[in-house]
């Protein structure tokens, strides 16, 4: 009710203040006012933008436009999520599903066509039926914007025109307008706002319970479906520590096959649902990261969590033993993920979590840890500008650990917020108490990112193949 007596006055106020254009039709009404702003602006430069009634004109219009095309976007998505629920949909859209090979060839021609008819023309019909439901909507609300309202109906029938194209047998329409079911190499991993070719792969082949985006990733987003874990094989360093645990149980309980990475000889155990399960436990030791690379071949998502907190000590054995856990071994382990990433599959699947920590921006009250993560973070930060796959950054507030025993958050919770922040695709997960670092973290890796772009280059393929992993340091004393 609020909104519509919202509405009810904001059409009052549309009709009170451009009456006096003309008193011609509403369509004729918005036509001359598009018409006479224009003829205003030529005449008098863009000075005229002071008047406020039309710069409110303008910017209505971007809005409906833009909303419109949105909400066309919205209407594919949600029409696919639903042809995923309801099984009378289903039995038109799984033709879709049967079209393409694993390496995103057609596998048969009769099928694609049948696939346009039977699934994207249905599809675009919903869409340009909501969309004209936007149009009516505007001119009936704000008359003089509805032909900007018509955005979404024109964008869709280009989608419209070109899936009959598609499904007529043009050759040629499938190449300009279908890129996201292309073959050929990936060239990058998937993408966060745009749905790009290896995005879309894991709906047809890693799980079509995920990933129902077709062009704007944001129904994923807000669903929880941007990152699907049931069935991926997920390594966690650190695997014995107090995040270690709590992260293996909450991508366990996700449906993913945990496997424990720990400096300690004894098996990492949980507890779920009361009863205790033993975690596929493989030990490793600082320095020795190359003997991991086998393990690395077969783990989808790589969780490198592993750290330690010298807190006031300065001596050089503190110094070396911070970087060296903290910062170089992880970014040996980074690489060598990066070496397993050689085909389409592996670039869309594969992904790793950095644990950097908050400190990366605030003070941790223990200057070696802020050292060694710092420039962890700023690593993470110039590799992934370049990374064959997807990297996420773990940036956590203090936590109750044996690292930091006065932490305010319990690891349990964090873990969960963890899991909860990557399926909805966040690259820089933040969890913290402190409001600031929300504010800060971003500014910071935006900032830092532009300048090691804009001052540095990368000459390494997309694909890791050709990747030369480092040789670990060994660290003496
Ligand atoms: N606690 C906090 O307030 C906080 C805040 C932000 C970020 N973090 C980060 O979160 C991660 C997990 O920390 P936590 O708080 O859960 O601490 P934790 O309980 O002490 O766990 C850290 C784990 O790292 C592994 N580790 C320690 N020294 C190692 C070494 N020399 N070589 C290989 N592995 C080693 C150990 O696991 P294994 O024995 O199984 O190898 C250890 O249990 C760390 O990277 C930490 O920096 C913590």
């Amino acid at each position: 009710m609020p909104t519509l007596f919202c509405l009810g006055l904001l059409r009052l106020w549309f009709h009170l203040h451009f009456y006096e254009l003309s008193n011609h039709s509403p369509v004729i009404r918005g036509l001359n006012y598009y018409r006479q702003s224009l003829h205003l602006m030529v005449q008098n430069g863009f000075g005229v933008w002071v008047r406020g009634d039309m710069q409110f004109f303008w910017v209505a219009n971007t809005a409906w436009g833009v909303g419109s095309i949105l909400w066309a976007e919205l209407v594919r998505d949600s029409f696919h999520v639903l042809a995923h629920r309801w099984p009378l949909l289903y039995r038109q859209h799984v033709w879709h599903h049967r079209v393409f090979r694993r390496d995103l060839t057609v596998a048969n021609a009769k099928i694609y066509a049948q696939a346009q008819w039977r699934n994207d023309l249905p599809e675009c019909l919903v869409m340009l039926l909501f969309t004209l439901f936007v149009w009516w909507a505007c001119s009936q609300l704000m008359p003089v914007c509805q032909w900007a309202a018509l955005a979404g109906t024109l964008y869709t029938l280009i989608f419209l025109v070109s899936c009959i194209a598609r499904g007529s047998g043009s050759n040629w329409a499938r190449q300009a307008t279908d890129a996201t079911h292309l073959p050929g190499p990936f060239t990058a991993p998937p993408a966060r706002w745009l749905v790009n070719r290896s995005y879309h792969w894991r709906h047809h082949f890693d799980n079509d319970h995920a990933y129902y985006c077709s062009t704007l990733t944001l129904v994923d987003k807000l669903m929880g479906t941007a990152l699907a874990l049931k069935g991926k094989t997920v390594a966690v360093t650190g695997a014995s520590g107090a995040l270690g645990r709590s992260l293996l149980l909450h991508l366990h309980q996700a449906g993913a096959k945990v496997v424990a990475l720990s400096s300690k000889s004894e098996p990492v155990t949980l507890t779920v649902n009361g009863e205790t399960l033993c975690v596929k436990t493989i030990n490793w030791r600082v320095g020795e990261e190359a003997k991991l690379a086998e393990l690395l071949e077969n783990v989808d998502i790589l969780v490198l969590n592993h750290g330690i907190n010298v807190r006031g000590t300065r001596t050089p054995t503190a110094i070396a033993q911070s970087y060296e856990v903290n910062t170089f071994s992880t970014w040996r382990l980074l690489e060598l993920f990066f070496t397993t990433i050689r085909t389409n599959e592996n670039m869309a699947r594969k992904e790793v979590w950095v644990n950097t920590s908050e400190a990366e921006v605030s003070p941790a009250f223990s200057p070696l840890y802020e050292l060694s993560k710092r420039s962890l973070g700023d690593l993470v930060t110039l590799r992934r500008l370049d990374a064959p796959c997807v990297v996420r950054k773990l940036v956590l507030g203090p936590f109750k650990s044996s690292l930091n025993p006065i932490g305010v958050m319990s690891s349990d919770w964090v873990a969960r917020q963890i899991v909860a922040l990557a399926k909805r695709d966040f690259r820089n997960i933040i969890v913290t108490i402190n409001p600031l670092t929300y504010l800060l973290f971003p500014v910071k890796e935006f900032c830092v990112s532009v300048y090691f772009r804009f001052f540095s280059h990368s000459d390494l393929p997309q694909s890791a193949a050709k990747y030369k992993v480092p040789e670990p340091e060994r660290l003496h004393g």
